[in-house]
């Protein structure tokens, strides 16, 4: 007899335009993947996301920080959102917040992010312009879960691009988009299908 597997129910939480977003939608639309997306939740009411995720059908909600008198507040808000819809994994996509250590507790285990670089190297912000002044070859992108220390959890899933002679910020940029979206999609289905784990700070993966 086949069993019925019950879909894990994943958030995505954005800043800005999801193309992230969009191919988690996607890519779980397929019948086997193990997750849906069931709310997208923006920090800024102007965030393109929201638009392209309603147009794929997915509740999408604007909870602005600036709302909010602290971030405690405002990531009770999150938290009850997340709640209401009954999630079991939050991806961070593109999501430029710092999380409290609260919050990250909340969600251990169970929350992704998506960095574009290769972790370790190049935590925080313009992972690019690092990638171009440290004059590595290689680049890419890194979906890890997330812990308190930012940009430093365990991995899930990398996928390096190389770097070409005459590349800008701007060129490496696209080239290591091009393979977030399928990375990010990857490594959410081994969570959500139990086969990478987060365990005493490691990612243990199973087949
Ligand atoms: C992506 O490149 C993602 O890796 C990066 O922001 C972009 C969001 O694009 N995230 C970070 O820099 C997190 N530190 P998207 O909104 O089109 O998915």
């Amino acid at each position: 007899m086949i069993g019925v597997i019950k879909k894990k129910r994943v958030a995505v939480l954005i800043s800005g335009r999801g193309s992230n977003m969009s191919a988690l939608i996607a890519g779980a639309k397929a019948p086997d993947y193990p997750a849906e997306v069931v709310v997208v939740i923006a920090n800024k009411a102007d965030a393109g996301g929201l638009e392209a995720a309603r147009a794929d059908g997915i509740a999408a909600l604007a909870i602005p920080h600036r709302d909010f008198a602290s971030k405690a507040e405002h990531e009770a808000a999150v938290s009850a959102a997340l709640r209401a819809a009954e999630v079991d994994i939050v991806c961070l996509a593109g999501y430029m917040r710092l999380i409290s250590p609260e919050f990250v507790r909340e969600w251990e285990g169970r929350m992704l992010n998506i960095h574009p670089s290769l972790l370790p190297l190049f935590r925080g912000l313009h992972t690019h312009e690092q990638a171009l002044e440290a004059g590595v070859r290689i680049h890419g992108c890194t979906v890890h879960f997330v812990t308190e220390g930012m940009d430093e959890g365990p991995i899930i899933a990398q996928t390096a691009v190389s770097v070409k002679t005459g590349d800008t910020p701007a060129t490496l940029t696209e080239r290591v988009l091009s393979v977030e979206h399928e990375t990010y999609a990857r490594a959410l289905a081994l969570v959500a299908s139990g086969k990478a784990v987060m365990q005493n700070g490691r990612t243990v993966f199973s087949d």
